[in-house]
């Protein structure tokens, strides 16, 4: 029902009196009712109710056939019942019993003909203000149930992720030391053979890895669902970073990536890392969706500032086979994948729109089938609280000379990955096998880095902090945690308390590269400004 039949109303006239139903039609008209219908037949009301969907009746009483209280008895079978449909009887019988006849069948006013013309034109009015109440209160009503089972679903969804993502994080958690030791190898390996046949052997092991590594990361992620740990986030830069990291997988998969990163975009305050997890696992549906796909595979990341207000834009398109409108609304759902069993847990986009909206901002997929996907994601500017420090913005140049690097893991396996990719990039290293043996170690020569295992027999990465907060100061600055161990909440604050750089495992070797070569760029930009630098 449009707004204009709503003001004006939907009237039935029912009188087997002709000259009655022209009458009660021009004085109506007159009073700018313009949806009208009629009838003489009293038996025709039911078929006229079903078809003109009147919000007002005007029923005469005394009719030949069927009388009005008759009639009354067919309308109200048909009205729902809490449904608010009023009927005005019009009855030059004003005996009381006939009143209370028609009011016992279901009348909500009289008036006895004949009438007065402006209390016709008021009784209909009041009743057509009342109908147009009930609906818009029936819409309010029914827009409020909607948000009600809306939310319930989204509990009771979010409940079941929770336990499973605990669960399976469980699960998750002992396998990070095992698959950082295959995917550092397989990265290793990649790296270092020309026969065809194996690099491409690397290459398969290396992105079955990888894909592990993302499953488990997002069920950790599931698992430890917390408040997004803001800092100032340069998004072009995590962008950058997430191609990068995927930027091999695109390559064998014959995607060509272009990147439109706006310039002059405003400096986030977020949580860097989630918003990493949402690109990585967008890009990579992006990736898998164009696998099948002909050329050209491209996958096109556009930022921008959003003119409408303070807020930042993100937008990853690409050129697969788009998503059929039927299943669009449910990408976002928890589990929900078209993917066969082992290719998908479907927790991807539920991940990224649980971050996305922990950050105020919005996710949606713009997709027709055959054109393409783009998701677009809108975050807000937020300003940095007041209180918190500016992060040191002078670009320090890059480290030069031979570097050296103490590795500490009691497991030997993660530190000789760690060895062979630091040294493969011209590092020299020296491994500990845990806390005490670092500390050894460290008293006899210096370190420009220390990459520490968090939870190690005889003396642990945090007990090995606290050591070297107190016997060597100037190393704080150059330490690296690699931790396996993000479920546990206490030592997880306790990393972020200490503002040192964390690697979870498993880890990509791209990202310990790029890890590294920042924290030394930190403590080379320490040296320039004069700090005391050496142990
Ligand atoms: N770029 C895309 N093109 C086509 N379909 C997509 C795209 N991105 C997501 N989808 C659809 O949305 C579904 C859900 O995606 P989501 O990332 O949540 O789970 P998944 O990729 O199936 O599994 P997981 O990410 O856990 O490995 C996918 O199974 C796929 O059907
Ligand atoms: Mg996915």
């Amino acid at each position: 029902m449009n707004e204009q039949a709503l003001r004006t109303g939907r009237i039935l006239i029912v009188d087997d009196e002709p000259a009655n139903v022209r009458l009660l039609e021009r004085l109506l008209q007159g009073a700018g009712y313009t949806q009208l219908e009629k009838t003489t037949d009293s038996r025709q009301v039911l078929a006229l109710y079903q078809t003109f969907h009147p919000d007002l009746v005007l029923l005469d009483l005394l009719m030949p056939h069927l009388d009005g209280v008759a009639v009354l008895g067919q309308l109200r079978s048909v009205i729902p019942s809490g449904a608010y449909v009023p009927v005005l009887v019009l009855t030059a019988d004003a005996t009381l019993d006939a009143k209370q006849r028609a009011l016992a069948a279901g009348a909500n006013d009289f008036l006895t003909k004949p009438f007065e013309q402006f209390e016709v034109v008021l009784r209909i009015r009041n009743l057509l203000d009342t109908r147009r109440l009930y609906l818009e209160l029936d819409r309010q009503n029914r827009s409020l149930e909607e948000t009600v089972r809306e939310r319930t679903e989204r509990l009771l969804q979010s409940e079941k992720v929770a336990t499973m993502g605990s669960l399976l994080a469980g699960v998750a958690h002992e396998l990070n030391n095992p698959l950082a030791v295959v995917t550092g190898h397989a990265q290793l390996l990649r790296g270092t053979v020309s026969d065809p046949v194996v690099l491409r052997r690397a290459e398969k092991i290396d992105e079955a890895a990888r894909r592990c590594v993302r499953i488990v990361r997002n069920f950790l992620a599931l698992a430890r669902r917390r408040a997004p740990e803001r800092g100032e986030v340069q998004l072009n830069q995590v962008v950058r970073e997430a191609v990068e990291l995927l930027a091999y997988e695109l390559k064998t998969g014959n995607v060509s990536v272009s990147l439109a990163l706006a310039e002059d975009l405003p400096v986030l305050w977020a949580d860097g890392h989630q918003l990493h997890q949402v690109l990585v696992n967008i890009v990579a549906n992006a990736h898998q969706a164009m696998r099948h796909s002909g050329s050209p595979r491209r996958l096109t990341i556009t930022t921008g500032r959003d003119p409408a207000g303070p807020q930042v834009s993100l937008a990853i398109a690409d050129t697969g086979p788009g998503i059929p409108a039927e299943i669009r609304a449910k990408i976002f759902e928890p589990f929900f994948t078209t993917k066969p069993p082992g290719e998908g847990t479907g927790l991807g986009l539920s991940l990224c729109r649980g971050i996305v909206e922990e950050h105020g901002g919005t996710i949606g997929v713009e997709s027709e089938p055959g054109q393409g996907t783009t998701f677009l994601i809108r975050l807000p500017v937020l300003p940095r609280p007041a209180g918190v420090a500016a992060p040191d913005a002078a670009e320090a140049p890059a480290p030069a000379g031979p570097k050296t690097i103490l590795v500490v893991d009691d497991e030997s396996e993660i530190a000789a990955i760690l060895v062979e990719a630091l040294e493969r990039d011209g590092y020299q290293t020296e491994t500990a096998e845990n806390g005490a043996d670092a500390l050894r170690r460290l008293e006899r020569r210096g370190f420009d880095l220390v990459m520490s295992d968090t939870k190690m027999p005889v003396m642990d990465g945090i007990e090995l902090y606290r050591e070297m907060e107190r016997r060597f100061p100037a190393l704080q600055r150059r330490i690296i945690f690699v931790t396996g161990d993000v479920l546990d909440a206490e030592k997880q604050r306790f990393l972020e308390s200490t503002g040192v750089p964390v690697l979870t495992k498993p880890f990509d070797l791209t990202e310990v590269r790029r890890v590294v070569r920042r924290r030394l760029v930190d403590t080379a930009s320490d040296a320039a400004k004069g700090l005391r630098v050496s142990p």
